[in-house]
This record gives structure tokens, C-alpha cells and sequence, in this order.
């Protein structure tokens, strides 16, 4: 199993660091370019980040971090994966970008693909999670659109159920369904008739659902809320009413799907399949693609020109992705992510009878939330100051989100590094309004439960 490159790659790096080094007591002039000209949409950590090997990535000075977050999910295969790097330079010389008025090589073999790992039987390229989002929205308007509806008249059934804590994307149709106010309420007017419904309560399900709505939006597990995953008892009321009400049920696999819980999806630890199927964040090895993958049923009401994109599902991304399957699949990587998923889990239930003020662990495969009764920020940046990369959701989960390839020792490594954070970083009591954080009350001990 190759699971990391033996040797490094030639980097600008060790240049880099060199001249860093000399520079050290200047600003690097890179970050005060971003200063100047960036729109400032992101508070980011004052490093510039130079390049990653396996599961760890060096900044220009040469410090070296365990990446457990994984450029948030997308990394599976790690940095430099040798069989990626393969198919990129081999396809960037033939074709980078042809059109969708075309056909190219890789398309129709990864949509067959994605079709038998789902159990979907059609697929849509884009370029982003956020793009599906909006995609399977406009699907599932079309579907509930019957031929009495006048064109150019909303349909009557045409609204969107969605979570509470639940966040779908930036585009203006998924922050109309993403709960977290911050994300939504700056925008408004967003689309209108989306409602609202409790996390993982039924009841509350079965009294909004009714004929108006033409989907319900569910994160399989709650990536940015937290990492809440959606129960079974939830999940199968969602797919009864979904159909008994003639609406989709979609799921958000963007974070969670793709091989991240020791299957290929999430969903199918449960019985039944959703309506439409939402992938992005390791599709392409870390080019960006999205897809959004449905049933024959749904794409009956589909015809040309209703939906598009020049840049989704070209070439290199679709060749690379389809390399990324197929190492899952080479590699046995699904057993990986159960096999380290369950070492990870087990030494990080020890440091919480240590440590008091980690509250509950979370999650499923390598997609892991540890919540703190304490604010989670300064653990993060601990954390990094150490080595290690791991972010932090809704003020209190330090979320983890390590490459399929983590082997063994590298997850003891991370645990060694982890228990010196926990115990190094001082603590800082809740912030007085963190109640408003946006996790739903009861959010946490319907998870649980
Ligand atoms: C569950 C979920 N849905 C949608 C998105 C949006 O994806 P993208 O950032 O690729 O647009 C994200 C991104 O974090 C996500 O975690």
C-alpha cells in the first residue's frame, strides 16, 4: 500500500525557508498583499502554507504540521498522492478544459462510477459543493412543478424544508437553506417558503410536512454545526413523508460522503436511498468538482439547456477523480478510515475521562467532533502552534477530519500531540451569548440519543 510518497518533492520550500529565514524579522510581503487586496472573508492564521506530503503539510519556513483537517475534508489521499500527481501531469498535457458540447474521456466512466457506489442511476457535474446545492434546489422545483401549474406562477408545491444548525453552502439558494443565521440573515431577501425543522426530531417533521414542500435538505451528518449525525428514527420518517408528500429527499454528502465514514455514503448505513445525492469536498484529489447524482426518475423531467456549467466535469477534474475512486477502492481505504476511525475514537474517549471539560465525542469513520465545555479556538491555535492542524466549529467542537491514508502510527502521533494541547492550552470559560452560537436546543442531546 503506498500510502505516502518515500520521497519529498521537489518544493520551492527549502528555498523559500531559506530566504524566510534571512527575511525573518521583515513582514513577508505575501501576507501583507493579502491585507491589502483580498476581500476579507476569512480570518486566516498569519502562515503561508508551502506544500503537503502524505498527511502533512510545511509552511514557507519549514515547520512541519500532521494535517488532521484535511484542507476541510477534501484532502482524502492526503498531499502529493503519487497516482494524483500521475494523472494531473498526464492530463494536463492532453486537455485541461474542452466543453460540455462535447464528449471527453472521463465523464461517462465516472458518472458510472459514482451510479453503481451510490446506487443512483444519473449524474450531474459541477465545480462546488455550494453549486450542487442550488442544482438539486432547481430539481427539485422542476419536479414539483405539474403540468397545471401555469409557467412564469409558483408552483404550489415549491418550498424547501431544511435543518436547524444544518449549512448547505454560500450560493443565495443554500444559504436560504442553511439554518446559522450569520450565514443567511446579511442577505436577505433569500428564497422564500424555506422552513425550519428541529434536528433530528421527527414529530416536529411529520407536523411542517405537507404538500407545499417539493424537498427536505438533510446533511447526513452535520459537518460545519458540529458533526451531528442524522438518526435512523429521522432519517426513515424523512423518506416516508418525502414520498408520501411527492417531495425529494436530498442528501448533503458534501462533507460526510465519498468514503469519509467507512462507506462510500453515509446514508447507507440506513435503509433506504434518498431522491438526489450531494458530493464534492474529495472528489478531484483537491481540484474542484462537485455532483450531484439522482435517479432515472428525476432526470425524466430534465432536458437540454435547463441547467449547466462551462467548467464542471472537465477533463483533468473527472480524470483525477475517477484516479481518486479508484485508490479508494486499490487501497482499501474504506477499512482504513473504520479501522483508524476506531483507534482514533478509542484514544480520544480516554483523554476525555483525563480531561473534564471535553464534553462528548461525535461522528463516524474519520469525520470526528470532540465538544468542549470551553471555548474551542484556543485549542486550534495550540494546536498549530504544535504541529498539528485541526479546526474548531461553532465555538466549541474541535472538529477533525484526517486523510483516508492515516496510518497507525500516525494517529498515535496525533493523539501524543492532542493530549499535550489539551493540557497546555489555557482555558477560556463560554463567552456570555454562546447559547446563541445557532446549535438548536435539544440539538446535541437528540444526537446522543
Ligand atoms: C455539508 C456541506 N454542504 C455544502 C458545503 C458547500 O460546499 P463548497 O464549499 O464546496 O461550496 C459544505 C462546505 O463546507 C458542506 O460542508
Amino acid at each position: 500500500m503506498s500510502r505516502t510518497p518515500k520521497k519529498a518533492p521537489k518544493s520551492p520550500s527549502g528555498q523559500e525557508g531559506k530566504q524566510f529565514a534571512a527575511a525573518a524579522s521583515r513582514p513577508d510581503p505575501r501576507l501583507l498583499d493579502a491585507e491589502k487586496f483580498l476581500l476579507p472573508t476569512y480570518k486566516r492564521q498569519p502562515v503561508v502554507m508551502s506544500h503537503g506530503r502524505g498527511a502533512y503539510v510545511f509552511d514557507s519556513q519549514g515547520k512541519k504540521y500532521l494535517d488532521f483537517l484535511g484542507g476541510i475534508a477534501v484532502n482524502a489521499l492526503g498531499h502529493a498522492h503519487p497516482r494524483v500527481v500521475k494523472v494531473i501531469r498526464r492530463e494536463a498535457a492532453r486537455a485541461i478544459h474542452l466543453s460540455n458540447l462535447y464528449h471527453h474521456a472521463f465523464q461517462g466512466p465516472l458518472g458510472r462510477k459514482l451510479a453503481k457506489w451510490s446506487g443512483m442511476d444519473r449524474v450531474f457535474f459541477a465545480n462546488s459543493g455550494t453549486e450542487t446545492i442550488d442544482g438539486a434546489m432547481k430539481l427539485a422545483r422542476l419536479l414539483g412543478r405539474k403540468p397545471e401549474d401555469p409557467i412564469g406562477t409558483p408552483a404550489k408545491k415549491h418550498r424547501f424544508l431544511a435543518l436547524q444548525n444544518s449549512f448547505h453552502g454560500r450560493t443565495l439558494g443554500a444559504i436560504s437553506v442553511t439554518a446559522t443565521e450569520k450565514y443567511r440573515l446579511p442577505f436577505a431577501p433569500v428564497v422564500p417558503g424555506v422552513e425550519f425543522v428541529r434536528f433530528n426530531d421527527a414529530a416536529d417533521l411529520e407536523a411542517k410536512f405537507d404538500d407545499t414542500f417539493c424537498a427536505i435538505l438533510v446533511e447526513t451528518i452535520q459537518g460545519e454545526g458540529g458533526i451531528y449525525p442524522i438518526s435512523a428514527a429521522f432519517w426513515n420518517r424523512a423518506r416516508a413523508l418525502a414520498t408520501e408528500h411527492g417531495a425529494l429527499l436530498i442528501a448533503d454528502e458534501i462533507q460526510c460522503g465519498l468514503g469519509r465514514t467507512g462507506r462510500y455514503f453515509a446514508y447507507q448505513k440506513f435503509a433506504s436511498k434518498p431522491d438526489i445525492v450531494l458530493v464534492a469536498k474529495p472528489l478531484a484529489g483537491g481540484l474542484p468538482l462537485g455532483a450531484i447524482l439522482t435517479t432515472d426518475a428525476v432526470a425524466s423531467r430534465v432536458s437540454p439547456g435547463m441547467h449547466g456549467t462551462t467548467f464542471g466535469g472537465g477533463p483533468l477534474a473527472c480524470a483525477v477523480a475517477l484516479e481518486f475512486l479508484s485508490v479508494v477502492e486499490d487501497e482499501k481505504l474504506l477499512e482504513n478510515v473504520r479501522e483508524r476511525g476506531e483507534e482514533l475514537r478509542d484514544g480520544l474517549s480516554k483523554l476525555a475521562s483525563q480531561f473534564d471539560f471535553i464534553r462528548e465525542i461525535r461522528g463516524e469513520g474519520l469525520m470526528l467532533g470532540i465538544e468542549l465545555s470551553v471555548e474551542g479556538a484556543p485549542f486550534v491555535a495550540e494546536a498549530m502552534e504544535r504541529g498539528l492542524l485541526i479546526n474548531c466549529t461553532h465555538d466549541f467542537t474541535l472538529r477533525l477530519l484526517p486523510p483516508f491514508i492515516i496510518t497507525r502510527a500516525q494517529v498515535r502521533e496525533f493523539l501524543k500531540l492532542f493530549e499535550i494541547v489539551l493540557a497546555k492550552t489555557p482555558r477560556q470559560a463560554p463567552a456570555a451569548d454562546s447559547g446563541k452560537s445557532g446549535v438548536p436546543q435539544g440539538a446535541a442531546a437528540a444526537a446522543r440519543g
